[in-house]
């Protein structure tokens, strides 16, 4: 959650031409080719999206034993998503299509890729990539998307910012659309949308966004020339999607989580700052208005992000067990994040991608953030959207690394705990499970879980994962490739043996 706001003055935390190729079954399908910034591209395009193009080229840098695409979403407005597929390394064609989305807001998804579970990851101060073993893309197709606009890779014709999550779920329903007309492989299969930090309201508005759709597909009297998109799984990891509800969090993780580093006198006051802050995202739930929400999350950010006596601990606010220096580290304390800069912008790097030459890449855009911020989008109640899509059969899976302190792992077992809907009385009622990795017999964290009957990894998950900070799959690579895979393939968390 640092990550989230850092923006908000928390030093320490945190032109194509195309040519008919393809028509039948009422569907049309613009396949064609142009140079743009000396790359040769395929576009894609489709009736049913007249705003949108799918511009697409074959990198082979990475991970050089899978396939590979990369390019961009064009949307008539002047903006330009960038995003990045892999193939799964093994039977790409039965596995399932994971979509990873970080957060921020303004943080772009190769932070994801090349620090976190990606097929390569960042290595020798950004000189180079080293092939992951325990990349996501083993057993999933996996694509990562910059969005909003001017994130990552992404940019805008006229420098525009999106300011708002419900704008960027449109665009990326539209993405899937035109990706799946292209691979229509992919969309029979298993749909899995994966977003930390900030992601955690990110991916219920595009869930929700995709299920709405699904069912308009459904109920249409005519062909509306969309695929059915097969939603299966929401994940959030280390996300901020209930602030009502975590925000008071901050306080009790500072001072009773497993990583205690406040005391006494400090706790009441911080527990004083974060009741008054909670008082105000209540007013930005019941109101849902730019002019309540922003000052709520302004208020959050200084008084509670910014409570003194954490401040003065020095604390890596990531990774509550590290101190942090932004001097030395950069504003996220993360070394490797000025690596990625610096390997995101080699020439040859862009130029395989598909990148304009000229677009200078920053691994979390303040602009984009500050404006998100000033509209108090992350004060909004995400949670809500989610009890109609678990009803309807999506599962939900929400981790979190136990040594981050903004998005902790309290605040989210709290509010998956009081989640409503028809797991809400089992869950609430479970009890935290060991849960072990399957290839080293190491105890990784605890599980909690509904509708599960033994047999599978449940409809409502919650895992705390143990020695991780906000971005675990970088502190804990092997057991968060336990849990994904076993999330994906569904088999229970619990289990200590196959
Ligand atoms: C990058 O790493 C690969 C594999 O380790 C190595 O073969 C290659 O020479 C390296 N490239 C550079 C520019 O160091
Ligand atoms: C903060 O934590 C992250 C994640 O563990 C780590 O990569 C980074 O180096 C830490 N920064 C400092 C200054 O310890
Ligand atoms: C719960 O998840 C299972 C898959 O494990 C799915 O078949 C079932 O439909 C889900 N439950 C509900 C109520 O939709």
């Amino acid at each position: 959650m640092h990550l989230a706001f850092a923006t908000l003055a928390l030093t320490a935390v945190c032109h194509v031409t195309t040519a008919a190729v393809a028509a039948g079954g009422g569907q049309q399908i613009l396949l064609g080719s142009a140079f743009q910034n000396d790359v040769q591209f395929e576009a894609v395009t489709s009736a049913a999206f007249p705003e949108h193009q799918l511009r697409l080229t074959e990198p082979t840098i990475c991970d050089s034993s899978v396939k590979q695409y990369s390019g961009y979403l064009d949307i008539t407005t002047g903006k330009h998503l960038f995003f990045w597929f892999f193939e799964a390394r093994r039977s790409p064609e039965k596995a399932p299509l994971t979509l990873w989305l970080n957060g921020g807001p303004g943080c772009s998804s190769m932070t994801g890729l090349l620090f976190e579970l990606g097929p390569c990851k960042i290595a020798d101060k950004g000189h180079n990539t080293t092939f992951n073993p325990y990349s996501w893309n083993i057993h999933s197709n996996m694509i990562f998307l910059d969005q909003p606009v001017n994130v990552g890779y992404s940019y805008s014709d006229d420098g525009s910012h999106v300011d708002n999550t419900l704008d960027s779920a449109e665009d990326v329903y539209a993405f899937l659309q035109l990706f799946l007309k292209r691979h229509p492989q992919y969309a029979a299969a298993p749909f899995h949308l994966a977003a930390e930090s900030y992601g955690g309201t990110y991916a219920p508005h595009m869930a929700s966004a995709i299920h709405h759709h699904n069912d308009e597909l459904r109920l249409a009297r005519v062909s509306l020339d969309r695929t059915h998109i097969n939603l299966a799984s929401v994940i959030l990891a280390n996300g901020i999607t209930d602030p009502y509800i975590q925000m008071p969090s901050v306080p009790e993780y500072l001072c009773e989580g497993p990583y205690a580093v406040l005391h006494g006198a400090d706790c009441d006051a911080m527990r004083d700052k974060a009741r008054s802050c909670q008082r105000l995202i209540g007013m930005c739930y019941a109101f849902d208005s730019p002019f309540i929400c922003g000052p709520a999350q302004e208020y959050c950010m200084r008084e509670v992000f910014g409570f003194p006596a954490w401040k003065k601990l020095g604390l890596n606010g990531s990774d509550v067990r590290k101190k942090c220096d932004p001097e030395e580290n950069g504003d996220l304390c993360y070394q490797e994040m000025l690596w990625i800069d610096a390997w995101a912008n080699i020439p040859a790097v862009k130029g395989a991608l598909g990148v304009p030459s000229r677009h200078h890449f920053q691994s979390c855009n303040r602009e984009v953030g500050e404006e998100f911020g000033g509209r108090g989008d992350g004060m909004r109640n995400s949670a809500a959207l989610l009890p109609e899509l678990i009803d309807a059969g999506v599962r939900l899976l929400v981790y979190a690394g136990n040594a981050d302190m903004g998005c902790n792992f309290m605040g989210n077992e709290a509010w998956v705990s009081q989640l409503p809907g028809r797991y809400h009385d089992e869950f609430a009622a479970s009890t935290s499970e060991k849960w072990t990795v399957l290839t080293s017999g190491r105890v990784a964290g605890e599980v909690r879980t509904a509708g599960s009957n033994g047999f599978d990894a449940g409809n409502v998950t919650f895992v705390q994962i143990y020695e991780a900070g906000h971005m675990a799959p970088f502190d804990q690579p092997e057991a968060t490739f336990d849990l994904f895979t076993r999330w994906i393939m569904n088999l229970p968390l619990t289990l200590n043996k196959l």
